[in-house]
């Protein structure tokens, strides 16, 4: 049976039996793992990206780049004290938000009223306290501007920068108020930095010359420099950090945070565009106001910006008025439903319409954007599993039929369970996850039996949120994490694996939430927390880019292949066809470290390889660093490390996956050659 050259394979081949089986019996044997250059499934270039609202002041407050809260009195209730929010008094006038006068415009009808007392020593004014402090960086121009008005007083106006106990760091006298209301505007550039966030936004005005009288202010901004130098744009260091990741979606605008606590209350487009006087802003569904600033052009360029396809949430008519009892969401009934439809469908003409011809594109190219934006991906609504009766019932088949005749070339994304029917058939369905790290490991190979019947998933939303297996969403003493932490993302990242191995069925992801204000916040764990002048990087901030900036175009086959058996090592093996770069990307979500033997079915092109790997410090377990977190205070607790190695055979090589670590190999395998 066996020849003379078996004769040779016969021993390797019985020790590569005795390692592979002594592997599965003994999960610290090293791994015999054979890549393949068979390709199984084609990468799609929306695998990996984010979903996107505004909860934990991740738009206002953080990644939009305005520094003053509360800067119009949107969403306050006049004459309340929380309607002064971020606002306090300086030297002793009387501040109150009033409606009683006209606002700076119809949509703004709120200003701040400041009342002189008839005795003054020295200046006086207001302050604004911006989002839990302000960064003054010298070198930085700050754009800066506000209303005023006063039938009395028309002596100058000195808005600042300064510390809270006094320091100024710039500033700009302004003269001209008068009894309308009139914009005045400035720039500060601050010679100084200051030494931290405690500082403020001052406005004053002479307190003999102003005593006794009012004035009234609305309207205020004030911008540091953006990303990309974009007006009303993003804030760089929190835009800098997503865009290195290489996020291909971008869903927005929610979450929950598209639906509103009533129908009225819902996001609505039309009122997130234009000049920002003409945005009234509205009450969040994560219960602060939203000013819009962070509109939907804003959005769809961002997405520009970052290379990333917009996944558009059209509201599909139900709010959420209490997250806790289904039975108080408002649902429009049926034979109400067309109004909405029909300003989904000139929403999406405002988005991609032909200015010329076209009133909503023409209104898109009036402020500032002639060519149309490309839209592939609207989804239905959010999490309508909740609401499945009249989803499968009307709304789904009203939304589809009316969008579809209407936009022939785009995609619809259903938001029930696969499980629910629907009219017409969903192709592509979103699936939200919030769980343990047991979960995401054993989910890593849900996928593989999802049915290859031409439907397709969108991961809308997933993370680690919790150690608590029976109760993923509750308290921090019950197991929610405060922030990722390393067991945490390296469970993400074997369901990543999962996702990219079945890419022909998972055909985008979108890690949520993503940004969080630690002074701040509804949610927890968050990709990136931040304060008013730093940010904080998570674990699974550097899984999702480790995942996302190393992408191949193609699976290829393993063998053995990442099953439940081969835990606590997981793994995804690709090939870019375009670089002609060969990634394995393993998470060992164990307390071991892992060695495994790799052999390729081809000659590697060049003998330099590169690894990038997240892990706990030292390369060894260390008890109790499993869940170790990236935090404000410790923002460098765990970092990739990157390193390149050269490889002695061409088409083999050693790796030891440290204990719980997420690690990507890269090698040169040009498949032309
Ligand atoms: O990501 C936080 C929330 O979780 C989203 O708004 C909602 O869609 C989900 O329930």
């Amino acid at each position: 049976m066996f020849g003379p050259s078996s004769r040779l394979l016969l021993p390797l081949l019985v020790a590569s039996l005795v390692l592979r089986t002594s592997a599965l019996l003994n999960p610290l044997a090293p791994l015999n793992l054979q890549i393949t250059k068979n390709a199984t499934v084609n990468i799609p270039p929306t695998l990996y990206g984010y979903m996107w609202e505004d909860i934990n002041h991740s738009g206002d407050g953080g990644l939009y780049a305005e520094l003053l809260q509360n800067r119009a009195f949107q969403g306050v209730l006049p004459g309340t004290l929380n309607a002064l929010n971020a606002w306090q008094p300086y030297n002793g006038p009387r501040l109150s938000v009033t409606s009683s006068t006209p606002g700076v415009s119809a949509a703004l009808p709120n200003s701040l009223q400041v009342q002189i007392p008839a005795v003054v020593y020295g200046p006086i004014g207001f302050e604004n306290t911006g989002y839990w402090g302000i960064k003054v960086q010298q070198g930085w121009t700050y754009t800066g501007s506000f209303y005023a008005k006063s039938d009395t007083f028309c002596g100058a106006i000195t808005a600042s920068l300064r510390s809270s106990t006094g320091t100024t760091f710039a500033s700009a006298t302004l003269s001209g108020i008068s009894s309308t209301w009139q914009k005045f505007t400035f720039t500060f550039n601050p010679t100084t930095s200051a030494p931290d966030i405690n500082n403020v936004f001052h406005v004053e005005v002479d307190g003999q010359e102003a005593a006794g009288q009012t004035i009234y202010f609305g309207m205020f901004s004030l911008f540091p420099p953006t990303f990309r130098g974009r007006k009303n744009g993003m804030r760089i260091d929190l835009a800098e950090a997503l865009a290195a990741t290489q996020p291909s979606v971008w869903r927005f605008p929610g979450g929950n945070n598209l639906e509103g606590a009533s129908w009225d209350t819902r996001w609505k487009w039309n009122e997130t565009i234009g000049p920002l006087e003409s945005r009234p802003g509205r009450v969040g569904d994560w219960g602060y106001p939203n000013t819009d600033g962070l509109g939907l052009l804003e959005y769809l360029n961002w997405a520009e910006d970052l290379g990333a396809e917009p996944i558009l949430g059209i509201w599909s008519g139900i709010s959420i008025q209490n997250y806790s009892d289904l039975t108080t969401w408002p649902v429009v009934p049926e034979a109400d439903l067309q109004p909405y439809i029909d300003d989904a469908i000139n929403q999406i003409e405002f988005i991609t319409a032909d200015a010329s011809t076209n009133e909503w594109g023409a209104l898109r190219a009036s402020l500032g954007r002639e060519q149309p934006y490309a839209l592939q991906y609207i989804e239905v609504g959010n999490e309508d599993q909740f609401q499945p009766a009249s989803y499968a019932a009307y709304r789904w088949n009203m939304f589809v039929t009316a969008l579809s005749a209407q936009f022939p070339n785009l995609q619809f994304i259903a938001t029930t369970y696969p499980s629910t029917a629907l009219n017409p058939p969903y192709m592509k369905i979103d699936f939200h996850e919030y769980n343990s790290p047991s979960w995401f490991e054993a989910g890593a190979f849900m996928f593989d039996n999802y049915p290859r019947n031409g439907t397709q998933y969108f991961v809308g939303e997933y993370a680690v949120t919790s150690t608590n297996d029976t109760n993923a969403l509750g308290t921090i003493p019950q197991g929610r994490l405060a922030y990722p932490s390393l067991a945490g993302s390296t469970a993400e990242a074997a369901f990543m694996t999962g996702m990219e191995r079945n890419s022909d069925v998972v055909f985008a992801s979108a890690y949520a939430p993503s940004l969080q204000h630690i002074m701040n916040y509804q949610w927890t764990p968050d990709i990136i927390t931040y304060d008013a002048g730093s940010i904080v990087k998570s674990t699974s901030y550097y899984v999702q880019q480790m995942f996302s900036v190393n992408r191949g175009t193609q699976v290829l086959a393993t063998s053995p292949a990442s099953t439940n058996d081969t835990a606590p090592l997981y793994w995804v093996a690709s090939h870019n066809n375009v670089t002609n770069i060969l990634y394995l990307k393993v998470s060992n979500t164990g307390p071991d470290d892992l060695t495994a033997y790799l052999f390729f079915d081809f000659n590697v092109t060049s003998n330099i390889g590169t690894s990038v790997s997240i892990s706990s410090p030292a390369l060894s377990p260390i008890s109790g660093q499993f869940n170790i977190s990236n935090t404000l205070t410790e923002p460098q607790n765990i970092i990739p490390v990157a390193s390149s190695f050269a490889l002695v055979y061409m088409d083999k090589y050693n790796y030891t996956f440290p204990a719980t670590s997420v690690t990507v190999l890269s090698f040169e395998a040009n498949w032309s050659m």
